[in-house]
């Protein structure tokens, strides 16, 4: 870069290995973009992050979230875990895509993404361990089973998202997933719909 005319009025007087500064102050307007900020920061802070409920996105994304699921439950109203109903959704694809939703971000890391089985047991084959009908189906997952090694779902999710998503892993019955599966855990059952 060409030197600048020096103007020894314009220095700051600083000197560091014969290297002088000029002296250019920032303008306002940027010290205070700077400055502002800074002050406000603790009041947003405390505004957003000590508030009451509902100030921050996150509570402001659950409540989206919650008011969706309503709304799409609205027509459904509260589905009962029995034999029927559980048949019933087995076979309603737009409401199983509920479920499937449900276990893929719930489920998928101990059962594998298609079911196929990685900590928990695999879902697509006939062979089952504490599943003998399908209600059964609805009562692990609520409940839990082995100690909590499969978690109880019952409280952490909608009745119809338990209901769903169990129709959901009953679907996966008789599929073959692609890749490695794991292998057969439990003694073989009867087919959902004698
Ligand atoms: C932390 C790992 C983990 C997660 C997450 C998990 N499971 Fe499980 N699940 C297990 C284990 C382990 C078992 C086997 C329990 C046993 O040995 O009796 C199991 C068993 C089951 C069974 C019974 C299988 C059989 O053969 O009897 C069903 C059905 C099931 N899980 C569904 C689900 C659903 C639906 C979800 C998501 C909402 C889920 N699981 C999430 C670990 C998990």
């Amino acid at each position: 870069m060409s030197a600048e005319p020096t103007d020894s009025t314009n220095l700051t007087g600083h000197c560091y290995d014969g290297i002088e500064e000029y002296d250019n102050p920032l303008p306002q307007w940027w010290v205070w973009l700077f400055i502002l900020p800074i002050v406000l920061s603790p009041f947003y802070y405390v505004y957003y992050h000590f508030g009451v409920e509902g100030r921050s996105i996150h509570d402001d994304y659950k409540t989206a979230v919650a008011d969706n699921l309503r709304q799409q439950f609205a027509e459904l109203g509260e589905l009962k875990p029995d034999r029927d109903t559980l048949l019933k959704y087995l076979d309603d694809k737009r409401w199983l895509a509920v479920g499937e939703s449900v276990f893929k971000t719930q489920c998928v890391s101990c059962h594998g993404t298609n079911g196929e089985g990685k900590v928990g047991p695999n879902l697509c084959d006939d062979i089952w361990k504490n599943v003998y009908q399908i209600e059964d189906v609805t009562k692990v997952v609520a409940n839990g089973a082995a100690g909590k090694a499969m978690p109880a779902w019952g409280a952490r999710l909608h009745p119809n998202e338990l209901v769903l998503v169990s129709c959901y892993v009953a679907s996966l019955r008789g599929t073959s997933p692609p890749g490695p599966v794991r292998p057969p855990e439990g003694k073989a059952i009867p087919p959902w719909k004698p």
